[in-house]
């Protein structure tokens, strides 16, 4: 097949697993007989320090054009030790969800047996776990108005707003996720104090009558933490709102031993992106010790989700499983073999290129 990939590197460590990533997607098109055509873009601190816009309208040409969008990471500490800056990092990618509809955030967690002694969990508690949050991703308190500190500086609001239209869409695509896996639905809110928490689950109830065979569970966010930490296999699809899911998709990362190895998509009304969830770790860039990982999976992500090519994106999959196996991975996972960012990746990429 032939397809158009953004390629959106942003800030920290970004570009250099956006680097490792390209290779093995197309160390994956000369493999399977693909042509991945593929076009940067700016985004984040590096568009800012460019152009003064974090989502310039040139990236979201690019962007719209493109049948499928990889992108990196986004943010500087700058800007983090700024709270006064009025253009920030993240104004870019919040910018790109909300431009682009991308209303669902699917980030899957599994844990990998080869990694369970690198886990703060025991092992009994990471055996079978395998499940997907799909966060809503474009509404709730990150895009609620009015947001903003009052004329005397002494108060500052945030806003959580959610229409009932916003929580179906989202809904319907995870009872659907659901229906494809072991058919459980846990829906994460705080019914018991916010209104928005309550148009949710009156939604979500609603919606299981279409989906007989689909077991749904109510959890409130602060349970869901600890049940994230205490049975983690119990989940199979969890449902939330955007920053239930932002916080509850870093406490899961920690399961199979380093966000670093976690990929997620964003999809909904335009093109699709594919992202490792962790951040541009800024303290790490340029010394190559960055987990490629997150955002190798991510492109198995974008094969598999984006472009039905199972067997493509299940080749990436084999090569970390047994690069883990192997005991192949940067110091984050095992700090004792000293590999780089690059020695890793070119692991995967030979795994790939030899592979039957
Ligand atoms: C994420 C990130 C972003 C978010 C930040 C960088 C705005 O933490 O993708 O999880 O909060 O959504
Ligand atoms: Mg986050």
């Amino acid at each position: 097949m032939k397809a158009k990939i953004a390629l959106l590197a942003g800030d920290g460590i970004g570009p250099e697993i956006m680097t490792q990533a390209v290779q093995v997607l197309h160390a994956i098109a000369q493999k399977f007989d693909h042509e991945f055509q593929t076009t940067e873009g700016l985004i984040g601190g590096v568009a800012i320090n460019a152009t003064g816009n974090p989502y310039p309208d040139e990236t979201h040409q690019l962007c719209l054009n493109a049948d499928a969008v990889l992108f990196g990471a986004i943010g500087d500490p700058k800007y983090d030790n700024d709270p006064t800056a009025k253009i920030r990092p993240e104004q870019g990618l919040l910018a790109m969800r909300k431009k682009l509809g991308l209303f669902a955030n699917l980030r899957p967690v599994k844990t990998y047996e080869s990694l369970f002694d690198r886990s703060p969990l025991k092992e009994d508690r990471l055996k079978d776990v395998d499940f997907m949050v799909v966060r809503e991703l474009t509404g709730g308190i990150y895009f609620g108005q009015p947001s903003e500190v009052t004329a005397d500086g002494l108060n500052s609001v945030d806003t959580c707003l959610y229409s009932k239209e916003e929580i179906l869409r989202v809904s319907e695509m995870a009872f659907d996720l659901a229906m494809k896996s072991k058919k459980k639905l846990t829906m994460v809110d705080k019914a018991n104090v916010l209104s928005t928490s309550r148009l949710w689950r009156k939604t979500v109830q609603d919606m299981s009558a279409e989906y007989p065979e689909v077991e749904v569970e109510y959890l409130f966010v602060d349970n869901a933490a600890m049940q994230l930490i205490i049975r983690p296999s119990q989940f199979d699809v969890m449902l939330t709102e955007n920053m239930f899911g932002d916080i509850l998709t870093d406490e899961a990362s920690v399961l199979p031993g380093s966000i670093g190895l976690q990929p997620s998509a964003s999809v909904g009304d335009k093109t699709a992106i594919f992202e490792p969830i962790h951040g541009s770790y800024p303290q790490a860039a340029g010394k190559n010790i960055a987990n490629p990982f997150g955002m190798i999976l991510s492109v198995a992500m974008m094969l598999d989700y984006q472009f039905g090519l199972k067997n493509e994106a299940s080749l990436i999959q084999q090569a970390v499983d047994q690069a883990l196996n192997d005991g192949v991975g940067t110091p984050d996972l095992f700090p004792e073999n000293q590999q780089g960012t690059d020695e890793v990746a070119n692991w995967i990429l030979t795994y790939i290129q030899q592979a039957e």
